[in-house]
């Protein structure tokens, strides 16, 4: 009887063992492994660092609920030190090595978009939170976004512009490494000239620049009424503060690149007069963003950007997926992605589009004595 055993139980161990070893995954049975690749460190460290905490909080709700189909979901976060090859080697990694079931990420879209076309290959679904530049999703079926694109982002702050402001005469100062900015720059004008608006003149700066008098020197030439910089914050403050010291008091208007609570950090009293759109305001009274404010400053002792926010967006929307597709299976989860529909997220209810983009509110800010305060939200 007990070699009868033996001899039923060797093939049984022999196969578990072979399926571990092949698979080269180290997650247990009773976990789903799940990828994250952020600008932890680097040009945008707190994209990064705000994205992760999102993600941090979703998982921990979770798996304090149960989990996902009765199993606890594993977080591996690969930092990609704000660099596009260093993400595309994130997601290599994240696959490979460590067995993902699905990947959240990235913020910024060039790195977006040097990682999605690896995720596509692999078929493992992919969730950026924010990338907004609208080829991030192009690059295939398994690339998901729970952000706007820059076509609408553009098109509300011509609008903004041109109808709130009433400015007919803008000069834009865009980053010419940064695909985000580059389209962001392009849907804008578009859009102000069909307004009826000029764009007076238009610069350029690369990323990690800090003297950017030239560019401004010859924009204020040109007399406009607004400066357009499409870029992130780093960059961002820095041109603003310069501007002033080159006596351009007019207002400089930027788009969710500016997100961060660097910008004032930085910028200073020079960011006064100053707009910008993101995805969210945590001065929104509805309760459920009510409700992730208190949370996360309960957890991190800051207030939550719109990166937590979308962080957060994004890996509920997935755990919400995997429940319904009631498996780990790539493609499974790919079709339960793309039928997400009215999902209530902090950033408001997410629906996905046959392009596996998400519609959603715009939400104007202005810096005024020092703050951001909500202006008002725009929807799509
Ligand atoms: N939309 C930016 C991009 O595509 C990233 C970003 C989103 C940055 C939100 C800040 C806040 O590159």
């Amino acid at each position: 009887m007990r070699h009868l055993t033996t001899i039923l139980l060797f093939p049984i161990i022999l196969i578990l063992g072979l399926g571990i070893l092949s698979c080269g995954q180290k997650t247990p049975e009773n976990e789903i492994s799940i990828g994250e690749y952020s600008s932890l460190t680097g040009t945008t460290a707190t994209f990064g660092q705000s994205t992760h905490r999102g993600i941090l909080m979703a998982v921990n709700e979770i798996n304090n609920a149960g989990g996902v189909l009765g199993k606890k979901i594993k977080l591996q976060t690969e930092d990609d030190q704000s660099k596009p090859e260093e993400a595309a080697m994130a997601v290599t990694k994240l696959i490979s090595r460590d067995g993902v079931k699905a990947i959240i990420g990235e913020a910024a879209s060039s790195r977006s978009l040097a990682a999605a076309p690896i995720c596509q290959a692999n078929h493992i679904p992919m969730i950026s939170n924010a990338s907004t530049n609208p080829e991030v999703t192009q690059k295939g079926d398994y690339i998901f976004r729970v952000c706007f694109i820059d076509p609408f982002q553009g098109e509300i702050l011509a609008k903004f512009i041109y109808n709130s402001l009433k400015l007919k005469r803008v000069a834009i100062l865009k980053d010419v490494k940064n695909d985000y900015s580059i389209g962001l720059a392009k849907f804008f004008e578009e859009s102000f000239k069909k307004l009826g608006g000029e764009v007076v003149d238009s610069r350029a700066f690369s990323e990690g620049d800090t003297d950017f008098k030239a560019q401004l020197t010859a924009l204020k030439a040109a007399n406009p009424e607004a400066i357009l910089v499409p870029g992130y914050y780093t960059e961002a403050a820095l041109i603003v503060k310069e501007g002033r010291e080159l006596n351009m008091n007019m207002p400089f208007v930027g788009g969710d690149g500016w997100d961060s609570e660097k910008l004032i950090e930085v910028g200073g009293a020079a960011m006064n007069n100053t707009y910008f759109c993101t995805h969210y305001s945590a001065y929104d009274p509805n309760p459920i963003v009510q409700n992730f404010v208190m949370q996360y400053k309960k957890t991190y002792k800051v207030a939550p950007d719109a990166l937590a926010a979308l962080g957060y967006d994004a890996a509920m929307l997935l755990f919400d997926a995997i429940k319904r597709a009631g498996s780990t299976d790539g493609d499974k989860i790919r079709q339960a992605l793309a039928t997400t529909k009215d999902f209530p997220g902090v950033t408001g209810s997410i629906t996905i589009d046959p392009e596996r983009n998400a519609r959603k509110p715009i939400v104007v800010l202005e810096i005024a004595d020092g703050k951001m305060k909500f202006k008002e939200t725009i929807q799509p």
